[in-house]
């Protein structure tokens, strides 16, 4: 006799009881809405390296001892190029590289950041042994990349003082120039305030993609950190110079954006990396950067967010040659991408073309 009447409440009470149950169940079902996340033990462990290198690279008291043994000696050990290496394989090049570092020894250091998954086996390699930092996983389309490059600059800062210039550079990237020709580039370069050296990295402002890539990562999310009219655009392969260096390091309010996953319906605007460091130092230092690259890029004709990459057949002097020239006050340093399979005709051209100007 009760059932008719009770029946439309039983139903409706279990149909409320179901909602929380869908919103519990409905993730584990539903495909994800952002792209993965940092993990929390990563920040964590990076955390620790960058305090301990902010801390130590700008102590006031290690300045000041150092310009007293200056003036007392009058010897400043020369400003050193930290030559970054971010890959996810082997540096084919590293013969190459090797070439390039030969007889410059007291002017650079090298730090290599592999994804734990290469295999390096570094032939030949000498200078590259024994300088691979703790590195993790990083992928395309993730802020992994940026906490790469940092993990990289804070080993860098604690490692040696001396460490003036800071250069990113890939496994596909190759040096157009003599080492001399560049580092003159680096230290004869001081038209930012205060006679400062400049950071050599590109900031743009003028990208088309630039709306969508805002707005990878959901609606006004980046808000107020980062309003639309102060987010840059600019390649990830710069060369920073040390008060740069510390200022990325030091980030935490920027990061705390940029290290956002972006979401899954727009990860093909999700490129973090070349946004991070432009848009940090052109709201910080912009007088202190050139805001261009010396890393030359072709990006014609590209494809899925990759750039020309330079096949054995079309390596020679010429292209050299003609990859150098820059609209800039600069000739460009450095060019990428290149196979693999062009690390033999470079080093037939690399004593003739590339190491001599
Ligand atoms: C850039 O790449 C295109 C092919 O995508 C090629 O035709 C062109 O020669 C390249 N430019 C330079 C300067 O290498
Ligand atoms: C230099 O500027 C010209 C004209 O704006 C452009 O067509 C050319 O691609 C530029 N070259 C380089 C190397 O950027």
């Amino acid at each position: 006799m009760a059932l008719p009447y009770a029946s439309p409440y039983v139903l409706s009470f279990l149909l409320l009881l179901s909602i929380p149950a869908v919103f519990f169940l409905a993730p584990r079902f539903l495909p994800p809405k952002t792209l993965p996340a940092i993990p929390d033990a990563d920040e964590t462990e990076d955390l620790a390296l960058f305090r301990r290198a902010v801390l130590l690279s700008s102590a006031p008291s290690t300045t000041k001892g150092a310009s007293v043994a200056t003036s007392l000696f009058g010897r400043r050990p020369p400003p050193k190029v930290a030559f970054l290496f971010l890959t996810n394989s082997d540096i084919v090049f590293s013969p190459l590289w090797e070439k390039f570092f030969a007889g410059n020894h007291h002017l650079l250091n090298l730090y290599v950041h592999a994804d734990p998954a290469a295999v390096l086996t570094l032939p030949e390699a000498r200078t590259f042994r024994g300088r691979i930092i703790r590195g993790k996983a990083t992928q395309r389309a993730s802020a992994t990349l940026i906490s790469a490059a940092r993990r990289l600059l804070a080993t860098a800062l604690l490692d040696d003082p001396a460490n003036q210039f800071f250069a990113l550079l890939s496994q596909s990237c190759i040096p157009l120039h003599p080492f001399p020709t560049f580092y003159r580039a680096l230290v004869s370069d001081n038209a930012g305030s205060r006679r400062h050296h400049r950071s050599f990295i590109e900031i743009l402002d003028n990208e088309p993609t630039l709306h969508d890539r805002y707005y990878a990562r959901g609606d006004d999310v980046m808000l107020p950190e980062v309003p639309y009219d102060r987010f840059r655009v600019g390649s990830q392969f710069f060369v920073l110079v040390r008060r740069h260096a510390i200022m990325v390091v030091r980030d935490r309010r920027l990061w705390n954006k940029f290290k956002m996953p972006c979401l899954m319906k727009r990860k093909d605007s999700c490129y973090p990396e070349e946004h991070y460091f432009p848009t940090l130092l052109d709201m910080q230092d912009p007088d202190g950067c050139t805001k261009f690259t010396l890393t030359r890029v072709n990006w014609t004709d590209s494809i899925d967010g990759h750039p020309h990459t330079y096949r054995p057949e079309e390596v020679s002097g010429e292209l050299i040659r003609e990859l150098r020239k820059s609209n800039g006050t600069h000739s460009y340093m450095f060019a990428r991408k290149f196979a693999p399979e062009c690390l033999g005709p470079l080093m037939e051209i690399a004593d003739s073309v590339i190491l001599r100007d």
